[in-house]
């Protein structure tokens, strides 16, 4: 039932405040500050000595987000692949690893074949689902469920933003249990954790901005999204769910990269969306944005409150979002880019929930 929106993913999209609290209960004590993990875990995170990471399309890119977070927070090396290469690979895997997969439906068949290979390899196997009941999570050792309610729409909106926030608590597990991170450190990142229902619904409220920008980008031919550390996953989500939606196509790239090829494609006809809040690299990002704004590139910048105050481009339109602590960011962040595409999809009359050639469940390589 959609109630009283137009689309399931529309619904969707606005049930995120709700699920994302209902799956961080699963995984954080916010009362005494700490992460845990309510059922028995079949490994130790302290003395793993890698994770391998796979999944397909928007799990994809959470993965690539927790890539970061594991790898900072924790300082446990992480290998990422789409499932479909990793499967193939023949990547020789050492002894207590930990292959965590990645899937809403827990049915996707290229997950599921890289998990049966990491299982052959001898690896703890873990995965991240939002169907208890699915193949991938009966073939796991463990499953970290995310409570995001039955999925309808075929773009992933809600399953992303309760994956990323399974993925944070687990990093934030794995830091702890390795100390990389102290007892003050897991508290504020709990703290920021607990924060997040109120910054989604505060990032909802951008709608309109992003509504009016439906028109200009509905005819347009193509867009680039850029985006650098956990933006740059974001940058690529964004593409691919305006990709998905509206058959517009576009490219996630990281930003440095982009003088590195793209900037030929630059001119005023090719939008451009940058993903910078007010972080560490921000400076770096806006200098990317300033040659872009140099070649007549029209943007789109999508930063918190700080950001927004420090940019002085004049052909630009920005997304505001609240300020947000920088572990958290990539999930309020994924909000304006479910929107993008979201309203320009509905500006266009396409059909949203069900997309041409796509479903929702891949149980086919
Ligand atoms: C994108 C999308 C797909 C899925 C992918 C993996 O909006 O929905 O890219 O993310 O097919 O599906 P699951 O998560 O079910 O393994």
């Amino acid at each position: 039932d959609k109630g009283n929106y137009k689309h399931f993913m529309e619904k969707e999209i606005h049930e995120q405040p709700e699920v994302i609290q209902h799956t961080l209960a699963h995984y954080v004590d916010f009362a005494n500050g700490t992460v845990r993990f309510k059922g028995k875990l079949p490994f130790d995170f302290a003395s793993l000595n890698r994770i391998s990471l796979s999944a397909c399309g928007t799990a994809y890119y959470a993965g690539v987000v927790a890539k970061y977070w594991f790898e900072k927070l924790a300082r446990i090396p992480v290998d990422m692949d789409v499932a479909s290469e990793f499967r193939y690979r023949e990547m020789p895997m050492q002894e207590n690893g930990l292959a965590l997969f990645i899937s809403q439906s827990g049915e996707t068949a290229d997950t599921l074949a890289s998990l049966r290979y990491c299982k052959q390899e001898g690896q703890h196997i873990a995965s991240i689902v939002n169907v208890p009941e699915s193949t991938i999570a009966r073939e796991s050792d463990v499953i970290f469920p995310t409570l995001a309610g039955a999925e309808i729409g075929v773009a992933s909106t809600k399953a992303f933003t309760c994956q990323l926030s399974v993925l944070l608590a687990l990093a934030i597990m794995a830091g702890r249990a390795r100390g990389t991170i102290s007892a003050g450190e897991e508290q504020a990142y709990v703290k920021a954790l607990s924060e997040l229902p109120k910054f989604i619904r505060q990032a909802l409220k951008a709608d309109n901005t992003i509504a009016d920008l439906a028109h200009e980008l509905s005819k347009v031919k193509h867009v680039l999204y850029l985006g650098r550390g956990t933006n740059f996953p974001l940058a690529m989500e964004g593409a691919l769910k305006l990709k998905e939606i509206s058959y517009i196509h576009a490219e996630g790239y990281a930003a440095g990269e982009l003088k590195h090829g793209p900037i030929a494609l630059i001119d005023e006809t090719m939008p451009v969306v940058v993903i910078a809040p007010d972080d560490s690299y921000y400076d770096k990002t806006v200098s990317n944005m300033q040659e872009v704004a140099a070649r007549d590139g029209r943007i789109i910048l999508i930063t918190d409150e700080s950001g927004a105050k420090k940019n002085a481009l004049e052909d630009s339109t920005t997304i505001v979002m609240p300020t947000v602590p920088d572990v958290i960011a990539p999930i309020v962040f994924a909000l304006p880019v479910q929107m993008l595409a979201y309203y320009t999809a509905n500006f266009m009359g396409t059909d949203v929930d069900q997309p041409r050639n796509l479903a929702k469940s891949v149980t086919v390589e």
